[in-house]
């Protein structure tokens, strides 16, 4: 196979990845992904540095022996805590998301003020302040950590009663900062992107790897040599542990009637 045909590896804790992966197939029609879900190990956000980069590096060695030209770190997680190490030990391209995000956020803000949500893990990790304040020392950024979002997103909770209130608990300090810009800094919560939109009366510049990751893969696609021109294969899912709720989002978020996933064993 040559290596433009190779699929391009993208992982997430869980279901996050696959509102990224809908975008990714939309921008790059002729590329195959194959997507895994570490199901087994979610949250990621409530673990420590060295358990989640011990996870990246068994979905990275995965992911390579199924042949990718290129690895996605959808997480904000894996990639705010495990980017570096891995980057370290792999000899392939590997993509986070923190760092398109980020820059988005900067190009963005006009008031100066970002806020950043995410999981426990990744705003302990200060990661988002440290590297904002990097390329602007100006910028005053708001981080807050919104642990119960994940599990709620992951059920398949929509309801806005419940969102709201959790929303007015995890976002009110952020609307006291008075900020023009948020970044989803977690997967999960673009799933309810629109009802974050709603809930800062639409009047906010909202950041996620979605809307900020695509000039990055297609930099690193042609700085290759990788992109590809005609679509090969099929795309693959693999899981670390399949739920029937798993399967059922999964098919929502990619709007498709059937699906296909693999479940596996990391070892
Ligand atoms: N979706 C992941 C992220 O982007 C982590 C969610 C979790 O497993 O806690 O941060």
């Amino acid at each position: 196979m040559k290596n433009n045909e190779k699929p391009i590896g993208i992982f997430d804790s869980g279901l996050g990845g696959l509102r990224l992966l809908t975008d990714l197939k939309m921008q790059f029609p002729y590329e195959s992904f194959i997507y895994l879900g570490d199901t087994a190990h979610l949250p990621y956000g409530s673990k420590s540095q060295k358990t989640i980069q011990q996870y990246s590096e068994k979905i990275v060695t995965f992911l390579i022996s199924k042949n990718v030209k290129m690895i996605i770190i959808a997480c904000n997680t894996a990639s705010s805590l495990a980017s570096e190490h891995i980057k370290q030990l792999f000899n392939i391209p590997i993509i986070e998301v923190v760092t398109p995000c980020i820059q988005k956020a900067v190009k963005l803000t006009n008031n100066n003020r970002v806020g950043v949500i995410g999981t426990n893990a990744t705003i302990q990790s200060t990661i988002y302040s440290q590297y904002i304040k990097k390329i602007n020392n100006k910028i005053l950024v708001f981080e807050k950590a919104c642990p119960l979002l994940v599990p709620i997103i992951e059920e398949g909770v929509q309801n806005k009663m419940i969102l709201d209130e959790l929303f007015n608990e995890y976002f009110h300090e952020l609307l006291e900062f008075n900020i023009d810009t948020l970044i989803l800094g977690c997967t999960h919560y673009s799933i309810i992107e629109k009802h974050i939109f709603s809930f800062f009366n639409n009047e906010i510049k909202l950041i996620t790897s979605s809307n900020s990751i695509n000039f990055l893969v297609e930099k690193t696609l042609l700085m290759d040599n990788m992109k590809n021109c005609t679509k090969g294969y099929d795309d693959m899912y693999f899981v670390t542990d399949l739920s029937s709720t798993f399967k059922e989002q999964a098919k929502i978020l990619l709007a498709i009637n059937t699906i296909n996933i693999d479940l596996i064993n990391l070892v």
